[in-house]
């Protein structure tokens, strides 16, 4: 009888005693047999003896406090009877070798952990906050229900670190709005999966919302509703806030001169006014770069910006500038002539942008930008970071390899648009890409800083963000972290379908990946 019934429960619990993480550790190795009970009673995270960041540290309090909540959900009771035999784990001693706690996550960052569960203690080891965070979840995904609902945590080992140190994620808060709360779940669930940064592609041609402190008509006149689809300052420092408590850099991108529409209506004059041969069309192209107008405008929009968003990195955008209204614009042409540009708008382009570094960099930041920067020729500082994108006309790899030829370091997003979506495992392409398989020496390789999963927003609200994103995000996400030979597609697909049912049974409404069912489906939580 109590066979049978364990059986049963042990199907009701998917009691495979497999332990499977996303993304995948650098090494992990798990005990066959031993390990001990985690019961919500007992078990507790703490600071070990002589770690450098001790309680009061706000990232790592508050992070027990959401894995203590995440591994025993209100509701899901750990009855501990059938178990009586295993011992019943004690606390996960956390010991951080750097301290710092008040700081934010920055490229640098050190996100490496060890963590090691024994009969005699749970011991979890990092250089920086940053790391203990990544460990924690480790730690979350390794703790799984046996028989009757037990929770349970085998004897365990792991080393682990990130390969590329940018694994980002791009939302897109223009053509949709989407509100705080879309935003600070993306952030929960790109700390499920290790993702580090949250690119903000914050305004673009259809609405404005950020609410700017020094120029209020950008978003007064620029968002689709200036009350209720804005970002104000206090949104915004919620968002940066709680990526940092997450190990999240939010960089933001102000992208011009192109995609710039609705910056118009706030700050008359700062497009350009297209031309019917000698008339005024009445409609606007990108950002005039003939007036000095132009550049106040830009060196105080972007001194806020700077103050805002403390990551030093900044995306300035620089893509798809249409050069049609430039070319109608009998102004322009004049400038043109002046400055001996002939009739290379690129060079327009160029004349643009380096003005807009110069005035970016002024204010100690760096900064990111799409790829047409480069193969315009624009010239630009050795540090900046060029954000591939295109799969035309040259293939990315090609444009990898030119980019870090040329010695500037790169991100990779041209085959990560997970906005895009067909019928089937779409999945799989995101995760057998390679993102250092281009022609290139072990130094341009290593210019190859990460990149991001995109969600340009033509088709997203808030109504189909969370499952278009997930569990998909999470491929980008193992490619970015775990090591290259990590590629085994049945494999990862069992891991990315269990992380999918963890992902649900911590209330983010991922996507089947295929048939099938999870223990705990979205309603029953
Ligand atoms: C964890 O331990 C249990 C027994 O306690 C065992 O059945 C299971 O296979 C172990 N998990 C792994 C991944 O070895
Ligand atoms: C940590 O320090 C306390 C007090 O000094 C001591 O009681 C405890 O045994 C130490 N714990 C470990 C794991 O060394
Ligand atoms: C713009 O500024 C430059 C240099 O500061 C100056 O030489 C030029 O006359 C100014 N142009 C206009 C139209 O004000
Ligand atoms: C590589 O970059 C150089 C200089 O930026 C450019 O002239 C060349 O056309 C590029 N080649 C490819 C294949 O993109
Ligand atoms: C990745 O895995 C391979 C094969 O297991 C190993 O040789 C290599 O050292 C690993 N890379 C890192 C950075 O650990």
């Amino acid at each position: 009888m109590a066979g049978l019934r364990g059986a049963l429960l042990a199907l009701l619990f998917g009691c495979s005693g497999v332990a499977a993480v996303w993304p995948q550790p650098q090494s992990l190795s798990v005990a066959p047999a031993g390990g001990c009970r985690l019961s919500a009673a007992r078990f507790r995270f703490g600071y070990a003896n002589s770690s450098a960041v001790v309680a009061g540290c706000a990232v790592l309090d508050q992070a027990f406090q959401r894995y203590w909540k995440l591994l025993f959900p209100a509701g899901q009771k750990d009855p501990e009877k059938g178990h009586f035999g295993d011992p019943s784990c004690g606390e996960l001693l956390v010991f951080v070798t750097k301290p710092g706690c008040d700081g934010y996550p920055s490229l640098d960052s050190k996100e490496n952990y060890k963590l090691s569960v024994s009969d005699e203690q749970m011991f979890l080891s990092a250089d920086t906050v940053w790391g203990a965070l990544r460990g924690l979840e480790t730690f979350s995904q390794l703790v799984w229900r046996a028989d009757y609902g037990t929770f349970y945590m085998n004897k365990t080992d792991v080393v682990d670190f990130p390969r590329f140190p940018h694994r980002g994620l791009l939302l897109d808060t223009s053509r949709h709005y989407l509100p705080l709360r879309a935003i600070l779940e993306t952030l929960d669930a790109m700390a499920y999966s290790k993702l580090n940064v949250f690119h903000w592609h914050i305004v673009d041609d259809p609405s404005f919302p950020y609410e700017s402190m020094a120029f209020p008509d950008l978003s007064w006149k620029g968002a689709y509703q200036p009350v209720t689809h804005v970002y104000t300052p206090s949104d915004v420092k919620t968002v940066i806030e709680y990526a940092r408590l997450r190990g999240i850099r939010v960089i933001s991108e102000f992208d011009t001169p192109g995609h710039t529409l609705s910056w118009g209506p706030g700050v008359p004059g700062l497009l350009t006014p297209c031309y019917s041969g000698p008339k005024l069309t009445g409609s606007y192209g990108p950002v005039n770069p003939i007036l000095n107008s132009t550049y106040q405008f830009m060196g105080k929009f972007f001194a806020e910006v700077s103050a805002v968003f403390p990551d030093v990195y900044i995306h300035l955008g620089g893509d798809e500038v249409d050069f049609t209204c430039w070319k109608s614009n009998p102004k322009i042409q004049a400038f043109m002539e002046q400055m001996g540009f002939g009739q290379d708008y690129r060079k327009l382009e160029s004349f643009y942008i380096q003005r807009l570094l110069d005035i970016v960099s002024s204010y100690g930041k760096g900064y990111v930008v799409w790829q047409e920067v480069f193969d315009n020729g624009v010239k630009v500082k050795p540090n900046t970071i060029i954000h591939v994108w295109k799969q035309t006309p040259v293939t990315y790899q090609k444009e990898l390899s030119n980019v870090t030829k040329s010695g500037y370091r790169a991100l990779l997003s041209s085959p990560w648009y997970l906005n895009r979506i067909s019928y089937g495992q779409d999945w799989l392409a995101a995760y057998q890409v390679e993102p250092l398989s281009f022609e290139g020496s072990p130094e341009q390789k290593a210019l190859v800083i990460g990149g991001e999963a995109c969600m340009w927003g033509e088709y997203v609200d808030e109504t189909n963000l969370t499952p278009r994103l997930w569990p998909r995000a999470g491929a980008v996400a193992e490619r970015l972290w775990s090591n290259q030979t990590v590629r085994h597609v049945q494999d990862a697909y069992t891991r990315l379908r269990d992380f999918r049912c963890t992902l649900l049974r911590r209330g983010i409404r991922a996507q089947p990946l295929f048939t099938g069912y999870c223990d705990y489906e979205f309603n029953t939580l």
